[in-house]
């Protein structure tokens, strides 16, 4: 079998992108636009995001949008009038990079109706997702394409029947910026199994310095415990709290973490962002020697400032 026909026959083949967040950390940029669709480098992070899920074989992706959710239509549409003028140019370049997105992955939307929490937008994708196992993957959360993770967190929930979500290392002192997993080890160093969640604990309450970040690989009974859950910690419907749930037994099967060891930048945060368009841009094959250079050569200049003051 070849590896895309590999993919295609796991249990696991539909992707939900929640979008509707209302991105206030990154205000005013977000206030006419939603955060996912702010560049890094050169493409909206969310480009970023639907292009890891059809790399792990899974073509079919809901994003679920909030408001202003038109950028995002469009930018995963066609572009006739655009298309037509590079195509009479005979700018093929630019012609490829305006039809990627559209081209990309099978994508759909659907609308939040309100900003209820993360659980609430994964709850709306039911009637798209059905009655199958599928992965989330948050819009703002932009996993470095060098480092794929979802094959893995596929792979383990195909072997194990779990839900699978990601975690990551983090400082002790960090933690309360993420949810957080009390785990037992397993025979794997990359593979826990989560025993219980925490959403944004304080450091005496975290049970671990294991935070969980944006990629989840869900069964569909995770619907039903959404339904019944009473809104958590902000007055929002918690993913935690629903995989919670699930990891203290009380569902049909066990909940397992996959550490995350590689590059991983929150680009609804503004530093993360200002970040992940360095670290992308030095590597960018355009760019990545300019780039560079001047990252040298600023880097120096402070330095030379700071010993001088
Ligand atoms: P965040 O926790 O970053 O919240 O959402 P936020 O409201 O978008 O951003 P800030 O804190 O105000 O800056 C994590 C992910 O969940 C989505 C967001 O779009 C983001 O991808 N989300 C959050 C929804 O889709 N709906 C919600 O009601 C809340």
């Amino acid at each position: 079998m070849t590896d895309t026909q590999v993919k295609h026959s796991r249990s696991v083949t539909k992707a939900v992108v929640p979008a509707a967040g209302l991105g206030t950390r990154f205000l005013p940029a977000t206030k006419a636009m939603p955060k996912e669709m702010l560049p890094i480098v050169d493409k909206p992070a969310i480009q970023y995001v639907v292009e890891e899920a059809a790399s792990a074989g899974l073509g079919d992706v809901l994003i679920i949008t909030g408001r202003n959710k038109d950028n995002l239509l469009n930018h995963f549409d066609s572009v006739p009038e655009l298309e037509y003028s590079l195509e009479r140019k005979g700018d093929e370049g630019k012609l490829d990079k305006v039809r990627e997105s559209s081209e990309v992955a099978e994508v759909h939307f659907l609308r939040q109706g309100q900003p209820l929490g993360l659980g609430h937008a994964v709850g709306r994708a039911r009637c798209h997702v059905g009655d199958e196992s599928f992965a989330v993957l948050l819009g703002d959360d932009l996993i470095d394409p060098r480092d794929p993770l979802l094959d893995r967190m596929i792979a383990e929930h195909d072997s194990r029947g779990a839900t699978v979500i990601a975690l990551m290392e983090v400082p002790r002192e960090s933690v309360h910026l993420y949810g957080c997993a009390a785990v037992e080890t397993t025979d794997d160093p990359d593979v826990v199994r989560i025993t219980g969640l925490i959403e944004k604990p304080s450091a005496e309450e975290a049970p671990s310095n294991l935070a969980i970040i944006g990629r989840y690989v869900l069964r569909p009974e995770i619907f039903d415990v959404i339904d019944e859950l009473p809104p958590g910690r902000g007055g929002e419907i918690q993913l935690t709290d629903a995989l919670n749930y699930l990891a203290e037994g009380k569902g049909d099967g066990p909940v397992y973490g996959v550490i995350f060891r590689g590059r991983r930048y929150d680009t609804g945060d503004r530093a993360d962002w200002i970040k992940a368009n360095v670290l992308l841009g030095v590597d960018h094959e355009e760019l990545g020697d300019e780039i560079t250079e001047w990252v040298i050569g600023f880097a120096d200049r402070l330095r030379e400032q700071r010993s001088e003051g």
